[in-house]
């Protein structure tokens, strides 16, 4: 399936978008992880709707990760969602979006939902949570913003990725011991990113709003999706943040952890496919 690259002017700065699918076809929104870029969605981008072709997936690097341009000032999670809402202005998607984010984009989807629904038709929120940090946990981040100026990225791309992957899946079978792929870009993807935008993330995840009192005005479809190893956002907080969302579908993909698209694309491919079963083929969405 073709890949095209696009890119839209946000306040002047450049956020670029990967994009594949039919013009027409049901806009699916895949937005990335801290402090990722479009490529965690490697499975999803190609192989998400092959066969079909009822998608035009959406797939933004943001501002100040992949090929962006940098944050301009500090940034907060409703910015991030606002940044999203003007590129689908800008890329004329004028029909709702399934909203798909993944962790820290997950925080940035209640803020789409709630300041942006008339943009979203469905929502899919993976490996991610609605609670705000705890006071221990902003603490920390802070303290990370400060030390990534210092030291650049090495230590956290050293550290980060054995939390964001289940063992399995880091390290393959013993025919090939080692890192995995994709283990080594979530690294490489790590280290080449810029610090600033480490430090200003993560101080807008640590100031960001609790999402908590909102999962029972959701309204529209939503699928959860969790990792069986996931160690950030573990499988039974975010079961029980599904049940606060009416209707909600809940799914825990075994033997992976929180990076759920990269590890088990296909099983993740599946969940989705079946949640989106008949949207796009006749009806509105
Ligand atoms: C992410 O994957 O986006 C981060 O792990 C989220 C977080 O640090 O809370």
């Amino acid at each position: 399936m073709r890949v095209s690259e696009t890119s839209v002017d946000i306040d002047g700065r450049q956020m670029v978008v990967q994009e594949t699918g039919p013009v027409d076809g049901v806009p699916v929104l895949l937005v990335h992880g801290f402090p990722l870029n479009h490529a965690m969605w490697q499975n999803q981008i190609q192989g998400l709707d092959p066969p079909g072709n009822r998608f035009r997936v959406l797939c933004p690097d943001l501002m100040g990760c992949g090929s962006s341009g940098p944050i301009d000032g500090e940034t907060s999670m409703q910015q991030i969602a606002d940044q999203l809402a003007a590129m689908l202005e800008q890329l004329q998607v004028c029909r709702p979006v399934v909203f798909c984010g993944l962790s820290m984009r997950g925080y940035v989807g209640w803020q789409f939902l709630q300041h942006h629904r008339d943009k979203v038709s469905h929502l899919i929120a993976c490996n991610t949570r609605a609670a705000a940090d705890s006071q221990i946990v902003a603490r920390g981040r802070r303290q990370i913003a400060i030390s990534v100026l210092q030291t650049g990225t090495a230590p956290i791309a050293a550290s980060l990725p054995e939390k964001l992957f289940a063992l399995r899946t880091a390290v393959p079978g013993e025919s090939a011991p080692g890192k995995s792929a994709e283990y080594r870009l979530i690294e490489n993807t790590i280290a080449r990113t810029d610090p600033d935008t480490i430090a200003k993330l993560q101080r807008a995840m640590a100031d960001r709003p609790d999402a908590t009192p909102m999962l029972n005005r959701v309204v529209v479809p939503t699928l959860v999706i969790a990792g069986e190893c996931d160690v950030i956002t573990p499988p039974d907080e975010m079961r029980t943040m599904a049940a606060q969302i009416t209707g909600a579908k809940f799914a825990c993909i075994a033997g992976v952890g929180h990076l759920t698209p990269l590890e088990d694309g296909p099983a993740f491919n599946a969940l989705v496919t079946e949640f989106l079963a008949g949207v796009g083929s006749g009806e509105a969405g």
